[in-house]
């Protein structure tokens, strides 16, 4: 199968997941305030993540490029979208325009599409400083994302076998690449062992891709015919991995993503820590199945409801939802429980 065809795969199988009522972030409560003291006009969602200046804490998170005509149609009106309701937003893996030019267009489109916009630009830690180097210059990235995927690859009939030396490529393009770099995972979430040694080695910035939301080994085990079941149940769930990431070190800003659908959920995830929300499957979904303009009315609407939960908080800044007190139940947490994670830091904290 060419890489082309495993794209168009990979969205197929992404559309085929439905939304449930019940979410990762269920065991996270807000305390109650009845008397936040603020008006919905003084607040602001605009933030910064390091010399990222955004205008939203919400980014469109890397998906696609690199197959030809239905992915370039794809970027083109994310990019439209991300451009009109001031998204940042990551293309998918670049390595396939890398290797062949004629998939470039696929990728070039978003900044056509958004000339002054936040774009980030993707490729697995397979990648040399070279080809970060050349996937930023393709469409002048703002930053550079490098995606960690060894249970989606295991996963994947033809997909590598091999994980060495992935730190050490990751530290020599931490120190050739003139743009932040943001280590990602794709939905199995990250460890605070895992962030403590990317900290170590420079990187200033992770997306903890949790488990949740888009679920690489489910899709992979479609295109399987003995599947391996046991990754499909593989993986942090989004909140722990943010409050994981985020414990383990204050140097590192951590962007929280895997799985998040509405407003609550990205307060939710902000007030654990995190500096910004990444959306992938949620977002192609209604841009395949509804179209752009009920894309951009959907990013409307998940702005408005932030504003009205961080009104009833009495968080005027993306800043101050980062202290504002929850509780912090269940599996969730029994599990920072087991790993030596005090949550009274979350329950017993107020916004200033
Ligand atoms: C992805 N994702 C992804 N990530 C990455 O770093 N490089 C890539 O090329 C892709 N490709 C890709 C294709 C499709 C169709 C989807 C849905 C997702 C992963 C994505 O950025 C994100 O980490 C996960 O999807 C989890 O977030 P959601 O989908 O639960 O919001």
């Amino acid at each position: 199968m060419s890489r082309s065809e495993r794209k168009w795969d990979h969205i197929r199988f992404a559309l085929q997941k439905r939304e449930n009522n019940s979410s990762v972030f269920d065991e996270i409560k807000f305390i109650h305030q009845s008397l936040p003291n603020i008006s919905v006009n003084d607040v602001r969602l605009d933030h910064s993540i390091g010399e990222l200046s955004l205008s939203s804490p919400i980014f469109i998170n890397a998906m696609t490029g690199g197959g030809g005509e239905k992915t370039y149609q794809i970027n083109k009106e994310l990019a439209i979208a991300a451009k009109n309701t001031g998204l940042a937003m990551a293309v998918g893996s670049q390595m396939s325009a890398l290797k062949d030019k004629g998939e470039r267009y696929t990728y070039e489109v978003v900044r056509k599409e958004n000339p002054k916009g936040i774009i980030v630009a993707n490729l697995g830690s397979e990648a040399t400083a070279d080809h970060a180097k050349r996937a930023i210059d393709m469409i002048a990235a703002n930053a550079l994302q490098i995606h960690l995927n060894v249970i989606q690859e295991l996963t994947m009939p033809e997909g590598d076998r091999n994980f060495t030396n992935a730190l050490k490529r990751i530290e020599n393009l931490v120190n050739a690449v003139d743009v932040p770099v943001i280590v990602k995972e794709v939905g199995f979430g990250m460890a605070k062992e895992t962030v403590e040694t990317l900290s170590s080695v420079g990187v200033t910035a992770v997306d903890v891709g949790g488990s949740g939301g888009t679920n690489f080994a489910e899709i992979e085990n479609k295109r399987r015919e003995r599947t391996l079941s046991f990754f499909n149940e593989w993986g942090i769930p989004t909140p722990i991995s943010i409050i994981e990431a985020v414990c383990e070190s204050e140097n590192i800003f951590v962007i929280g993503s895997g799985g998040f659908l509405t407003g609550l959920d990205i307060a939710k995830g902000i007030a654990l820590g995190a500096n910004g929300i990444g959306m992938a499957g949620f977002f192609l979904r209604i841009l395949v199945e509804k179209g752009l303009e009920a894309l951009e009315k959907e990013i409307e609407t998940l702005h408005n409801e932030l504003v009205f939960i961080m009104t009833s908080l009495g968080a005027k800044t993306i800043s101050d939802l980062q202290n504002a007190p929850l509780i912090i139940s269940g599996e969730t947490f029994h599990w920072l429980n087991q790993r030596g994670i005090d949550t009274k830091r979350y329950s017993q904290r107020r916004i200033k």
